[in-house]
């Protein structure tokens, strides 16, 4: 797909897209196309019902006096509420409009109403942004009806007055689609194929885009006392892998990097502790955290963002054999904690503990952002519109909460403390690793507090509710993972940490 931003022009072929706004009416470019085709937008109106309201559209196929195969004009709302987030909406919406369709070329040519809160270069660059995401696609397994799943969408040119600069503007904003896109294809991969060492493996392909990739092997991680992470793994004929992604972008070469650490669940059987069939489709995607993780340090590398960073990922699949870890079992972790497991479905939490203590110890970070497919508790308290944030730091708390309400992922925060800190009491060791029958996400949040140091800053996502969508689809996400938490981590670092 190639994306081109130009001063306005005669649309020579395809479709056309201009723009109306609420309580405004055809905007200087629709305006232009309702005269060349002698009228046909105006008549068109009354009988769509359409006043430029948002989420209106109305479609003029085979117009007469201009070479456009198609005229869509779409409504964009009231003028003061017209913002980055509506424009990407307003292109998102637009591209669905040509599905099933064969054009090949798609031309913006969208006004900012006067009083709008987004114009210009970062107008044109968030319509490029939307119009990309809802091109996404994974059809890597149908081998039949491609038509019906593929766009034949190739060449999507957005007209502006601002064109140099909206260029600049698109450059980190599309390696953000495609840190989205990664790691919506790895939550899509089945889990036949993605493997833990195959993720270490795609993983290692980032090198080209100037990160550090280093992966340790089950061995590197026994010696390193990561018995919590390798318990989880011990029944899988697939080995375990912890990958670790460096950005050095800061221009203090030794600044302390903001770290990521990722649970990379490959498959979720339960473990011993056997989901039911119907809890364990879906289960591919118990590495949404991995995933996001990943597609954030490839955006930071590739948008050469001024900062240092680490991801860390550890990677297991969860399964039941005859080597496989048992309910009532005792690990030693690598901080040095002893965790009686009583479930071996609250696997994730297990795989963290180590990868945080290993985050921690190995890099000093001034911040820990952790996300997991953590809890099914977090779907019954919060649904799939927030994740579930857990910190120990009200500023980095405000930082995420004020970074997911500017990209459209939202967080809301939940509580820590003492008295759910105690339902993790063991009766022989230093802690369970299940809490009671009540709020299971905050006791698990808490067990991961166990291992994160006093004077780390941290913050934990309970992202199962939002890695992927069952429900209904968003303008911006077609597909059945979502790609959650890039966009975020990528304007958290933007926002707060970039020199
Ligand atoms: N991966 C699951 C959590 C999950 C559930 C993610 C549903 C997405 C959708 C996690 O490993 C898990 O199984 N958690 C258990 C914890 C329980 C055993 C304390 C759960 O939520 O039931
Ligand atoms: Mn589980
Ligand atoms: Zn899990």
């Amino acid at each position: 797909m190639q994306f081109n931003f130009s001063a306005a022009r005669t649309v020579a072929s395809g479709a056309w897209i201009v723009g109306a706004a609420e309580g405004v009416g055809l905007l200087p470019a629709a305006a232009k196309a309702d005269k060349a085709t002698g009228g046909a937008i105006s008549r068109a109106m009354p009988s769509s019902q359409f006043t430029g309201k948002s989420g209106q559209v109305v479609v003029v196929l085979a117009p007469a006096g201009v070479a456009a195969s198609r005229i869509i004009v779409m409504g964009l709302g009231k003028p003061g509420q017209f913002d980055a987030g509506a424009a990407e909406t307003v292109a998102a919406v637009a591209v669905d409009k040509l599905k099933g369709s064969a054009e090949t070329t798609l031309t913006f040519e969208i006004d900012a109403p006067r009083g709008a809160k987004v114009k210009g270069a970062a107008l044109a660059a968030h319509l490029a942004l939307g119009a990309k995401m809802k091109t996404y696609a994974f059809n890597q397994y149908r081998t039949k009806n491609l038509d019906e799943h593929e766009s034949k969408l190739a060449d999507i040119t957005i007209m502006t007055g601002e064109a140099a600069a909206a260029r600049r503007a698109w450059a980190p904003l599309e390696a953000v689609a495609d840190g989205i896109f990664l790691a919506r294809d790895l939550v899509n991969e089945p889990p036949n194929v993605l493997s833990p060492q195959e993720f270490a493996r795609r993983a290692r392909a980032l090198s080209k885009t100037g990160l550090k990739v280093e992966v340790l092997g089950e061995a590197e991680m026994a010696k390193l006392g990561m018995n919590a992470l390798l318990g989880v793994g011990q029944g899988s004929e697939r080995e375990s892998q912890l990958v670790v992604l460096k950005w050095n972008g800061s221009r203090k070469k030794d600044a302390a990097p903001v770290a990521f650490v990722g649970k990379g669940v490959c498959f979720d059987s339960g473990g011993l502790s056997l989901k039911p069939g119907t809890g364990m489709m879906g289960m591919k995607g118990d590495m949404g955290g991995a995933a996001a993780v990943i597609g954030t340090m490839r955006t930071l590398a590739v948008r050469k963002a001024r900062v240092n960073a680490v991801g860390v990922i550890g990677l297991v699949e969860n399964m039941p054999d005859g080597n496989a870890q048992r309910p009532d079992d005792v690990v030693k972790s690598m901080s040095g904690q002893t965790i009686e497991i009583l479930n071996t479905d609250a696997e994730g939490r297990l795989v963290l503990a180590d990868a945080l203590w290993y985050a921690q110890t190995k890099f000093k970070p001034k911040l820990v952002v952790d996300l997991a497919t953590l809890t099914g508790a977090i779907l019954v308290a919060l649904g799939q519109e927030n994740a579930g944030l857990f910190s120990n730091d009200n500023g980095l708390a405000r930082r995420l909460t004020d970074a997911g309400k500017a990209v459209g992922e939202p967080v809301w925060r939940l509580p820590l403390g003492p008295a759910y800190d105690k339902l993790l009491k063991s009766k022989i060791a230093d802690m369970k690793n299940i809490g009671g029958q009540y709020a299971g996400s905050i006791t698990a949040a808490q067990f991961l507090q166990r291992f994160v140091q006093e004077k780390t800053a941290w913050a934990h996502l309970d992202i199962a509710g939002v890695a992927w969508q069952d429900a209904e689809k968003k303008p911006l996400i077609p597909s059945w993972s979502t790609g959650w938490g890039v966009r975020l981590l990528d304007r958290l670092v933007a926002d707060n940490y970039e020199d």
